[in-house]
C-alpha cells in the first residue's frame, strides 16, 4: 500500500475535517521564536479551505505530563496561523468539547497532550481520547510529519478511528528523505551534531553503506575523539558509547567511507556566552590553557575549512545537528559555516531536524537557500534509520 492522500477522501466541501498538525515550536517568554512549523502547514490548509472544508487542526506542545499548563498553551499559536493565514482562527481551550457551536472555517484545539490519554501507554485510553477526537470531525488528514514517530492517539488511533489520508507535508517530507535512503547521487555526504552520540547511532548505521563521507561535530564528536584515545577535558562525553563507536570507526574504514572526525575544536573555560576560550588541536585538548577543566563548545577553523569543502563537492548532503553551541555568538563559527556550505551545494541539500532547522533561521539563513528543511527531527531520524513509523504506516505507507 501507498500513502493514502487528500484526493483518496472524496468531495470535502462543507465537510469537517480533523487535521493533525505539529505545532511544537520553540516559545521564549511566550513567543515563538521559529514559526516554521506552522508555515509548513499552510499549504494543507489552504488546500482544504479551498475544497470548502471546515478545518480542526489539533496539535502537541512540548510535553506537558498530561495536565493543563499555561506554559505549554496552543494560544500564542492560534495567534500566528491567524496572521499567517489572514483570517480568523477560533482557539478552542477545552478539547474535546463539543465544538459544533463554534463558528469559523479554522479552528485550533488546545495543546493535546493536556489529556493524559493522549500519551497513554494504553491502547485502550489512546482510543478513547481518539475517539472524542474523531467525533469534532467527518475525515481526517494527518499532516505533522515531526510526530510520525510516535504512536500517540491523534497521531494513530484518530487515523484509524475517521477515513484519513497525509496531507501535503507529509507527502513532501517523504519524497525527500526516500532520496536520501533509496537514489541518493554520489558523492553523498550526511553531517551529524548535536548533544547525543545515543541518538544518532541508529542513523550512523543505517547509512554508513550508502554514504561517502560522514562528518562528525556537536557534542557527540568528543565521544569519537575517546573512541579514538584522545582525552577530552571536560567536554562531553558518553563513556558507555565508547565501544559502539569504536565498531563504527572499524566499519567505516572496511566500507571506504571517510569519516571525518575534527583535527581542532574551540575549547572553553566554561559553559557560557561570555567563557574564555581557544583553539587547541582535538588530539591535545587538556594541554592548552584550561587543562583538564576545558570545554569544547565548537568545532575549530580548520575543521570548518575542510567539513564546508566536502559538504559544498557533494552532491547530496543531510545534515542533523548543530556542530557547536550555536546559541552563543562565541560558538557558533562551526554551526555557520555548515550551514553556508550547504546553501552551496549543486544538488540536494537537506537541513533535518527542528534544532538543526531552528539554527540555520537563527543564523539568518532564509528557507530557500537549501533543497528541504525537514520539519521532523526525531522523526526523520528514525525514518532514516529505516525504522516504521506508526503515524505513517497508518496512512498506508510501507517504504518503496
Ligand atoms: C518534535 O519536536 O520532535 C516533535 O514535535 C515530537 O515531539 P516529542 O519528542 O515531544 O514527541
Amino acid at each position: 500500500m501507498t500513502l493514502r492522500t487528500i484526493d483518496t477522501l472524496g468531495d470535502l466541501e462543507g465537510k469537517r475535517v480533523v487535521v493533525r498538525v505539529d505545532f511544537n515550536v520553540p516559545l521564549k517568554d511566550g513567543e515563538i521564536t521559529d514559526d516554521g512549523r506552522i508555515r509548513a502547514a499552510l499549504p494543507t490548509i489552504d488546500l482544504l479551505l479551498r475544497k470548502g472544508a471546515t478545518v480542526i487542526a489539533c496539535s502537541h506542545l512540548g510535553r506537558p505530563d498530561g495536565e493543563p499548563n499555561p506554559k505549554y498553551s496552543l494560544a500564542p499559536v492560534a495567534q500566528r496561523l491567524s496572521e499567517l493565514l489572514g483570517a480568523p482562527v477560533t482557539f478552542v481551550e477545552t478539547p474535546p468539547a463539543d465544538i459544533s457551536s463554534v463558528e469559523g472555517d479554522v479552528v485550533l484545539l488546545e495543546n493535546l497532550r493536556f489529556d493524559p490519554r493522549e500519551t497513554s501507554k494504553d491502547a485502550g485510553e489512546r482510543a478513547s481520547f481518539a475517539s472524542e477526537l474523531a467525533a469534532l470531525g467527518d475525515v481526517m488528514v494527518s499532516d505533522g510529519f515531526g510526530v510520525v514517530h510516535r504512536k500517540q492517539a491523534s497521531v494513530y488511533e484518530l487515523a484509524e478511528a475517521l477515513p484519513s489520508a497525509a496531507g501535503t507535508l507529509i507527502a513532501s517530507e517523504l519524497e525527500v528523505l526516500d532520496r536520501l535512503t533509496e537514489t541518493p547521487e554520489k558523492p553523498y555526504a550526511v553531517v551529524l551534531g548535536g548533544s547525543k552520540v545515543s541518538d544518532k547511532l541508529g542513523v550512523i548505521d543505517h547509512l554508513l553503506p550508502r554514504v561517502d563521507s560522514l562528518l562528525i561535530g556537536g557534542g557527540m564528536l568528543f565521544t569519537f575523539l575517546a573512541a579514538q584515545g584522545h582525552k577530552v577535558g571536560a567536554s562531553l562525553l558518553e563513556a558507555d558509547q565508547l565501544d559502539r563507536v569504536r565498531e563504527y570507526i572499524a566499519r567505516a574504514e572496511e566500507l571506504g567511507v571517510d569519516l571525518i572526525v575534527p583535527t581542532d575544536v574551540v575549547v572553553a573555560s566554561k559553559f557560557a556566552a561570555d567563557a574564555e576560550h581557544e583553539v587547541r588541536p582535538a588530539d591535545d585538548i587538556e594541554g592548552g590553557a584550561f587543562g583538564a577543566a576545558g570545554i569544547g563548545l565548537d568545532i575549530g577553523p580548520e575543521t570548518s575549512a575542510r567539513f564546508a569543502e566536502v559538504v559544498a563537492a557533494s552532491r547530496t548532503v543531510f545534515w542533523n545537528g548543530p556542530m557547536g553551541v550555536f546559541e552563543f555568538d562565541a560558538f557558533a563559527a562551526g554551526t555557520k559555516a555548515v550551514a553556508q556550505a550547504l546553501t552551496e551545494v549543486d544538488g540536494l541539500s537537506v537541513v533535518g531536524g527542528g534544532d538543526s532547522a531552528a539554527a540555520v533561521r537563527a543564523l539568518g539563513f532564509d528557507d530557500d537557500r537549501f533543497g528541504h528543511i525537514s520539519t521532523g527531527g526525531g522523526a526523520s531520524l528514525e525514518f532514516l534509520e529505516g525504522k516504521k513509523l506508526p503515524g505513517l504506516e497508518v496512512l498506508g505507507w510501507q517504504g518503496k
